[in-house]
């Protein structure tokens, strides 16, 4: 048994002798009250356990952000109050065939399945709303509990999107400076939603996502949490090499293609740089002629080429 299990086993043992409740009010990010579940995991496998009177145990902390619903759905976004928003409709969609790939068992099994990239070619295509939306209506599933990862350490705007200020999350955790992931989790409003966020500016940011220890957290997280969808938001393909170096370690790759800007050139150029990855999907993202009135929309395809817009 490893550290992370023994210490999680004696959380519940000392939560069951002191009849800890299960749950814990909302609170603002930024106030940070202990958990009773253990959410997160150690960042490595020496991270340090704490002591308290003598006795070793986890203490496990994790916050609640408040989203704001209501701003979320002004932006256009999909909120688990309207369901059944266009917006909602289009992601449902976009996610059906990753939660399959995700839970697929047996022959149709796919490695790391739970672990997806949203990524592009280039800047401004938008990976982030995507990303965002994505987990946001994969929380909405009954069967689902997501992650929602940004990995786009050099450029940090989940959180943003969201409309949350900045919070510590990945970089502290490689950086050494947050021994227990938990410590940077942040829980929703949203049931079923958690957050990592990107963290703290670092110097070493790029070295840092591609180093051995974002390769043992990817792995702890993929091991740990199983039975999560864990979302990475994530850099442009062509103007970073962080997301190439993340791209080794995903189960699935969702490539936002940017309508009537992106060529078929650059789409190509991009996806070459993404090779290891078994499954990539597409996802033609500010398509017009989706409906009358409508700027946005999606094309969704599989495979080396983004699916032709449509007229
Ligand atoms: N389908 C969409 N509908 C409405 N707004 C969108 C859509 N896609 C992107 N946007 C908006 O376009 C802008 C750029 O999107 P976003 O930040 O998601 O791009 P990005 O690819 O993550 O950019 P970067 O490379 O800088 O991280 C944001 O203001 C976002 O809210
Ligand atoms: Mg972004």
């Amino acid at each position: 048994m490893s550290l992370i299990e023994k210490a999680a086993q004696r959380l519940d043992q000392l939560k069951q002798a002191s009849g800890e409740p299960a749950d814990e009010p909302v609170v603002q990010p930024g106030a940070a009250t202990p958990a009773a579940e253990p959410v997160g995991l150690a960042a490595n496998q020496s991270s340090e356990v704490p002591k308290a009177g003598g006795h070793t145990f986890s203490r496990v902390v994790s916050r609640v952000a408040q989203i704001d619903l209501q701003r979320l759905d002004a932006l256009g976004m999909v909120t688990p109050d309207r369901p059944r928003s266009s917006t909602a409709e289009e992601y449902r969609v976009i996610k059906r065939p990753l939660l399959r790939n995700a839970t697929a068992t047996g022959a149709a099994k796919v490695d790391d399945g739970n672990l997806i990239m949203v990524t592009s070619a280039l800047p401004g295509e938008g990976k982030t709303f995507n990303a965002v939306n994505l987990a946001i209506s994969m929380a909405m599933e009954l069967d689902y509990t997501v992650l929602l990862v940004d990995a786009d350490v050099s450029r940090p705007s989940v959180l943003r999107q969201l409309g949350l200020p900045p919070e510590k999350g990945l970089m502290d955790v490689l950086a050494g400076d947050v021994t227990d992931l938990s410590e940077v989790l942040l829980r929703t409003n949203i049931e079923k939603l958690s957050i990592l966020p990107a963290g703290m500016p670092h110097q070493r940011a790029t070295e840092l996502l591609a180093s051995e220890s974002m390769t043992r957290l990817l792995e702890q997280m993929a091991s740990r949490y199983p039975d999560r969808i864990i979302i990475f938001d994530s850099p442009p393909l062509l103007v970073t090499t962080e997301s190439r170096v993340v791209a080794t370690h995903m189960g699935q790759i969702v490539m936002v293609v940017e309508a009537e800007r992106t060529t078929h050139a650059i789409v190509r150029q991009a996806l070459a740089t993404i090779e290891s990855c078994p499954i990539k999907l597409m996802v033609l993202n500010k398509s017009r002629g989706q409906g009358p009135g409508s700027y946005y929309g999606y094309g969704y395809g599989y495979g080396d080429a983004p699916r032709e817009q449509a007229a």
